[in-house]
């Protein structure tokens, strides 16, 4: 019994040390340059092409579901050819570019530190959200580049637009995220677009979907398969009266009114089913701070999942590869 205490006691020990090792100061002495460096590059990015926000947080979710938050998805090839990738990653040259502007930031300083893409893309992604009028959080820095990507587990733990709430439910437990959690970070589909081919089947099958939304989105979504796929619709198109773009709780009053995009949106509100998650939905659409809070408080969550830290992965100079030069 002692005995057994005494591992818990130990096992407690190492997961704080593992965790301890990201911190938000991380690169204060060795790159203090780095948080401004990626702000300025993504408040330019966001201010002359606010999608650009959506596609950066997108690529950090993308990310951080498959092996962790660890650059995975920004190797060339592997995950990228994955189904909920292939075809639909944007970003990856501007992470590059941030990337080449943070490193010259810190060999100003004459100091030989690089800072992981991973990391880049975790603040990155929080700057986006700020960039486009949403909630703020503390980004825990630290985090390393992985060898390897798999293209296995892009495809097992990636959700796609087709689950239902508890296929989403799965999917987002298995990452240790509760119901409110999942419903939440699907609130960032209040920002960004979606390409034809990943709604036209609830556009032209699914009964719940409010009739002058779904003939709008029809007329640019063309039903035979292979015309039109790759046109895009706002996931959110809720007017505000600052743009489309802005990051705000309009996602889940459009789930009230049958107006989400893809069916994995629409089944967050089946109304009247009684479903978990309408409540969630009611509480978010009621409250702007409740979702912002919520959001935020996933975010650092999803952040912190499984990084390679210490010596293990590598820091990547380019963040398509593992080449050291
Ligand atoms: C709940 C399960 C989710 C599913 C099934 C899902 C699915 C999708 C799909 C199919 C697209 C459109 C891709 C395309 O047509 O090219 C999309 C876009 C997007 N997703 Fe999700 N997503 C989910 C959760 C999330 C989460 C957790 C985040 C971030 C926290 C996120 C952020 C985004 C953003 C910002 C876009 C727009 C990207 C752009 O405009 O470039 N999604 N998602």
């Amino acid at each position: 019994m002692a005995s057994s205490c005494l591992s818990v006691v130990l096992l407690l020990c190492l997961a704080a040390a593992v965790s301890a090792q990201l911190s938000p100061t991380f690169y204060d002495s060795s790159c203090p340059g780095a948080l401004s460096t990626i702000k300025n590059a993504v408040d330019a990015a966001v201010g002359s092409n606010p999608r650009m926000g959506a596609s950066l947080l997108r690529l950090h979710f993308h990310d951080c579901f498959v092996q962790g938050c660890d650059a995975s998805v920004l190797l060339s090839g592997n995950e990228q050819n994955a189904g909920g990738n292939a075809g639909s990653l944007l970003g990856l040259d501007l992470i590059q570019k941030i990337k080449d502007l943070v490193e010259a930031a810190c060999d100003n300083n004459k100091r030989t530190v690089f800072v992981s893409c991973a990391d880049i893309l975790a603040v990155a992604a929080r700057d986006s959200v700020v960039a486009l009028g949403g909630p703020s959080w503390t980004v825990q820095l630290g985090r390393r580049d992985s060898t390897t990507a798999s293209v296995t587990l892009a495809n097992n733990d990636l959700p796609p637009p087709s689950l239902d709430v508890a296929g989403l439910n799965t999917r987002f437990a298995a990452k240790g995220f509760s119901s409110i959690d999942m419903v939440a970070l699907s609130g960032a589909h209040t920002v960004g677009r979606a390409q034809c081919k990943n709604f036209r089947n609830r556009l032209y099958n699914e009964a719940n979907i409010d009739p002058d939304y779904a003939a709008k989105l029809k007329a640019n979504c063309p039903q035979p398969t292979g015309s039109g796929d790759s046109n895009l619709a706002q996931l959110d198109d809720t007017p505000t009266p600052v743009n489309a773009d802005s990051f705000d709780n309009g996602y889940f009053v459009n789930l009230q009114l049958n107006k989400g995009l893809l069916h994995s949106d629409q089944v967050l509100y089946t109304a009247g089913a009684g479903g978990a998650t309408e409540n969630i939905v009611d509480s978010f659409a009621a409250n702007p701070e409740t979702f912002r809070n919520a959001f935020a408080s996933a975010m650092v969550k999803m952040g912190n999942l499984s990084p390679l830290t210490g010596s293990q992965g590598m820091v990547r100079r380019t963040c398509s590869s593992t080449k050291a030069n």
